[in-house]
């Protein structure tokens, strides 16, 4: 049975399609946490860090796909749970990378045994599926999750544990001939994949625990555990702009079923939400901007993908799109992020309201096609035109930057408790 530890669970999700700034405040919050565990998704997440190194004045840059972004701090453990797949050889590949940028992860990361794995062919059937969905292609990271993911759905996918069943190769073999029927031939070594994930396996087993157990060890012994969400309300399989969408469930259910905890153990749960709202890849985006306001927000956003350098689709904060994700997910209280990228901005838009034949919406549609047919309505605040990016407390912004957060925060009737204002850790404001 779970006694819980004394602060709760803290979740940190992304609200809208992602790339909100989890990865940040993840790194931030980790230095108040023992354990910073993802619980779903896989290396389709970037999470892009950034630390100002107070005594050597260097600026360190960490990008986290597969691994939780509280590796950075050095007296923090990480777990992946039970909900992700993994690509192995990727991961290594992310840990090699982040330890000779001098971050020592030794004896610090866990993974659940429960885990599924994502294997080279899971990549390949990615890139097929999306050539067959041609025009309409969901402009997937390439990874590999759908297809890892629809196996674990279909019952037969590989697991971490699965990695020293004896019967490993075949299994394999059995899927990848599956593929070929489904899909035909492609080139593809199998045996010599057989081999590459069996050499890895050793190098994996010091890492594995039983997932749910270990996680309820650490909250026994009441150790602050920090969720880092990956991916984002809006691409979730159920409440997302379904098909595209990612094939998991970033929101609130996905961290019980992810990581095996009991929902009344979470006591704080942050939306982070960017001022602006951006998309990468394909699906319908109301609030998308083509025209010179996207390239400003694209351009000062610096909106590139941090897995695939994609450039990111741009457009106005979408507040249907908030109170949608904030339904679902009871944030209970936000950080809203780069907030200075509209510092040069005369006029700042909002979409309060979606219109169907004149009519409010209630919710969010699920239907595509509706969604195609509504207007969006927008409320016009002024903008503040002033740097606020050497502001560290509320009362320093200027008074019309002020007025935004208000506004999101009475809208949304939910705190916003840290505001972004430049990509490293300590350009962030903390609202008290
Ligand atoms: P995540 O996937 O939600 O972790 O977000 P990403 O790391 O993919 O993208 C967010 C990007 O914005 C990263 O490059 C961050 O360094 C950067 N960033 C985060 N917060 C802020 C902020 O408040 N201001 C600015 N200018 N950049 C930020
Ligand atoms: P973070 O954690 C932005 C998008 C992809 C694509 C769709 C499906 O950095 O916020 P997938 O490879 O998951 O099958 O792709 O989901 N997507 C993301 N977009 N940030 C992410 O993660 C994303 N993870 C998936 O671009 O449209
Ligand atoms: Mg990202």
């Amino acid at each position: 049975m779970t006694t819980t530890s004394p602060d709760g669970v803290t979740v940190i999700l992304g609200a809208q399609w992602g790339d909100e700034g989890k990865g940040k405040l993840s790194d931030i919050l980790a230095a108040e946490a023992d354990v910073c565990a993802r619980c779903a998704g896989g290396n389709n997440a970037g999470h892009t860090i950034v630390v100002n190194d107070a005594e050597t004045g260097k600026k360190m840059k960490y990008a986290f796909h597969t691994l939780p972004s509280g590796l950075v701090n050095p007296k923090c453990i990480a777990f992946i749970g039970s909900g992700l797949v993994i690509n192995p050889p990727a991961m290594f590949e992310e840990l090699d990378a982040i330890q000779a940028q001098g971050l020592d992860c030794t004896g610090r990361l866990f993974i659940s045994d429960r885990a599924h794995l994502v294997l080279g062919f899971h990549q390949i059937v990615d890139g097929l599926k999306e050539i067959e969905l041609g025009g309409s292609s969901i402009g997937t990271t390439k990874r590999g999750i759908g297809p890892a993911y629809s196996g674990k759905a279909s019952r037969s996918g590989l697991r971490v544990h699965h990695l020293y069943d004896p019967s490993f190769p075949e299994k394999f073999r059995k899927l990848v001939e599956g593929r070929f029927k489904r899909y035909g031939h492609f080139e593809y070594d199998t045996e010599g994949e057989i081999k590459k994930y069996q050499a890895l396996a050793e190098r994996l087993k010091p890492l594995i625990v039983d997932g749910p157990v270990f996680l309820h060890k650490q909250i026994q012994q009441n150790k602050r555990i920090l969720v880092e969400g990956a991916n984002a309300l809006m691409l979730d399989i159920d409440y997302g702009t379904y098909p595209y969408v990612t094939s998991s469930a970033t929101s609130i259910g996905g961290v019980c079923t992810g990581l095996g905890i009991p929902p009344q153990i979470i006591k704080t749960v942050i939306g982070v939400v960017k001022a602006y709202t951006t998309r990468v890849g394909g699906g319908p985006f109301p609030t998308e901007q083509l025209n010179d306001i996207g390239v400003h927000f694209q351009e000062v956003g610096a909106e590139y993908g941090t897995t695939t350098g994609r450039r990111r689709r741009c457009g106005w904060l979408d507040l249907v799109v908030m109170k949608y994700s904030t339904l679902i997910n009871g944030y209970t209280s936000l950080n809203l992020t780069k907030l200075d990228i509209l510092d040069q901005l005369k006029e700042i838009k909002v979409a309060t309201k979606y219109l169907l034949d004149g009519k409010e919406l209630e919710g969010f549609p699920a239907d595509l096609n509706v969604l195609e047919k509504v207007e969006v309505v927008y409320e016009t605040l002024p903008g503040w035109e002033s740097d606020i990016t050497g502001c560290r407390k509320f009362e320093e912004l200027p008074e019309n930057c002020k007025k935004y957060v208000k506004f999101i925060e009475d809208f949304l009737g939910v705190k916003i408790q840290w505001i972004g204002v430049g990509p490293a850790r300590d350009s962030t404001i903390r609202v008290f």
